[in-house]
């Protein structure tokens, strides 16, 4: 079933090539100017160039094959040479109807499904959530819910951060700050093969002792003293090499320390609508690196420079030097870039992966363009398998990285906190929920809070950055998550009415000018998906709903539903169900909800 853009761009194709003008230049596109028409065409602007005649001549022969088509109920040149094209009311209705009886209300399946892995998220163990893990959460999220609603089978990977020197730093200061935890790591760091007791008294131990609000208090305080005592880091570092080593007790700590920081985090993003398919840790690739740099060294990849081990990756054709990928520090440790090297191979060798999309800040591109260099020179992946999807900061009013008012960096927790507290404030203020019993409240408040936060994030293109204003983000007016939540509401509020009346579902006709907008739009839709998908880009999508949402609305003002002659009211309990469901999926591929009531 083709759109019906796409269905009049296939009869102005046809069109140009019965002038012997290339079809290509019958491209449609819906109209800059909705209130003279509803589609246009230029292409007679660029055949007129070609093949050297007037546009305005061509266009009017254009516009006399259009003329006559079914789907056509009235065709105009206008200024230059521009073909403006009203749709038939027909062409419109069959469109409803096909789009009613789509449970996909339009959007196309992808022919040839692929794996695609997304790595979003990146959080890590004890280091507090910033703004860019947010970013890359909701992001990541959509990208991933977009590809699955195309069809391809999709791996969510929050890709922990659960290894290297914060893990040491970590170990030290809970070793510092409990004799009992530092005597057990002694213990058994030393013993050649602890006992299964030992190790579940351990186990034991550290569960009594350390909690997350622990990590939450040393991990900054360690990692503030490693920077100013030299004997401290180089505790940490030891401690690092240790447990990277196989040291057992640290082993058993670190294991403590990241379920802990794992559980915490499953339940804050669950409460954004954030689901992880794979929570693989940096940890995961610790035994691949050894031979995989062994491995680069033979193929004469890497190679030594300055002490340290490295891959050069610049072209000669690059606008600007990219440093060479080190692989083994001077120091001798494996570097950040190492270790997404080895994930490339750990993801090939596990899933198989067509296409893997990083969802991380683009502050973050060189490193991935020397990561993915890297790996295909080396044989790992294939040129453009590997794609880094960056973004932009969400700031402060001061226009920098958003800060909490303390100057520290925002608790994913803090943050929904915040955005329960904003949302319980706006749903009170105008006048809804009221209803609901207080369990129901608190989750539609909760769905709310979320789709405030998503959808701010979501409406810009991912590469700008946008200022993080909880009051704005939270209104039930304007351009706001809180608003698309609204109207789903009112639609499913005016089902449920219809419902009780005795009201039915279609057939749909189209006629009031409302309803023309409101099909046109819904006709969009797979365009709209597409540009999402092609550009990893949600606010494809986040636009799209919005529009669909205030055509709704003035439909909804224009045209009377219960109050309506019978073929009339159910006709328009059909669009508004329609319409309702392409919101929904929409809301969904951004990672929204609608509650059932407000
Ligand atoms: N954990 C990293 C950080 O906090 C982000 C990881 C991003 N993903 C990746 N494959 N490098 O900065």
């Amino acid at each position: 079933m083709s759109d019906l853009k796409s269905a009049l761009g296939q009869a102005a194709a046809s069109a140009f090539s019965a002038l012997g003008l290339d079809p290509a230049l019958g491209r449609v596109t819906l109209s800059d100017r909705p209130d003279l028409a509803d589609f246009q065409c230029n292409g007679a602007l660029a055949a007129a160039r070609t093949a050297k005649r007037n546009p305005r001549e061509i266009a009017a022969e254009i516009a006399q094959r259009l003329g006559g088509s079914p789907l056509v109920a009235a065709v105009e040149v206008a200024g230059p040479g521009f073909i403006n094209l009203k749709a038939s009311s027909t062409a419109l209705s069959a469109r409803a109807n096909a789009l009613f009886a789509d449970p996909r209300t339009g959007a196309p399946m992808r022919a040839t499904p692929r794996r695609v892995l997304i790595d979003y998220g990146g959080p890590n163990v004890a280091k507090e959530m910033h703004v860019g893990h947010l970013r890359a959460s909701i992001i990541g999220e959509s990208v991933k819910r977009l590809h699955r609603f195309l069809g391809d089978d999709t791996l969510g990977d929050a890709h922990f951060g659960d290894w290297g020197f914060q893990m040491g730093l970590l170990i030290t200061a809970c070793a510092e700050a409990d004799s009992k935890v530092a005597a057990t790591l002694e213990a058994l760091n030393s013993a050649p093969e602890p006992s299964e007791p030992e190790i579940e008294a351990a186990i034991a131990l550290f569960a009594a002792h350390i909690h997350l609000e622990d990590l939450d208090r040393l991990y900054p305080a360690a990692a503030a003293r490693a920077k100013a005592e030299t004997d401290y880091r180089d505790r940490a570092r030891r401690a690092t090499a240790e447990l990277q080593s196989g040291a057992a007790g640290y082993r058993l700590i670190w294991r403590h320390f990241a379920g802990l920081t794992r559980a915490a985090l499953e339940r804050d993003f669950r409460a954004l609508g954030i689901v992880f398919d794979l929570w693989r840790g940096e940890s995961d690739v610790n035994d691949l690196i050894g031979p995989m740099v062994e491995e680069l060294k033979a193929k004469g990849l890497a190679f030594e420079d300055q002490g340290a081990l490295i891959i050069r990756v610049a072209r000669n054709d690059d606008k600007r030097e990219l440093p060479p990928l080190i692989v083994v520090s001077s120091e001798g440790s494996a570097m950040y870039g190492t270790t997404d090297l080895a994930t490339v191979l750990d993801r090939k060798r596990l899933y198989e992966p067509d296409l893997v999309i990083y969802v991380v800040d683009q502050r973050q591109s060189d490193h991935f363009e020397q990561v993915f260099r890297a790996a295909e020179l080396a044989g790992y992946a294939a040129p453009g398998q590997l794609v880094h999807v960056g973004f932009g900061t969400m700031n402060g009013v001061d226009g920098k990285p958003f800060k909490t008012r303390e100057g520290g960096v925002l608790k994913l927790r803090d943050l929904i906190e915040l955005g329960l507290a904003k949302s319980r404030e706006r749903l009170a203020e105008a006048g809804l929920g009221g209803e609901l019993d207080p369990e129901a409240f608190e989750a539609t408040a909760l769905k709310v809070a979320v789709a405030a936060i998503k959808f701010a994030d979501l409406a810009n293109f991912r590469g700008t950055s946008y200022v993080f204003d909880l009051d704005r983000f939270s209104s039930f007016e304007g351009k706001t998550g809180p608003y698309l939540l609204y109207q789903a509401v009112r639609i499913k509020s005016l089902l449920r009415r219809a419902a009780e009346d005795g009201g039915s579902l279609g057939p749909i006709a189209v006629a009031e000018p409302q309803e023309r907008e409101l099909v046109i739009l819904l006709d969009a839709f797979p365009s709209a998906v597409e540009e999402a998908e092609s550009k990893s880009a949600p606010n494809a999508i986040a636009e799209h709903v919005y529009r669909l949402a205030q055509a709704f609305a003035r439909f909804y003002a224009a045209c009377p539903v219960l109050s309506a002659r019978p073929d009339e009211r159910d006709s328009r309990l059909a669009l508004a169900a329609l319409t309702l469901r392409q919101m929904e999926i929409a809301l969904d591929l951004l990672g929204l909800e609608a509650p059932e009531r407000m």
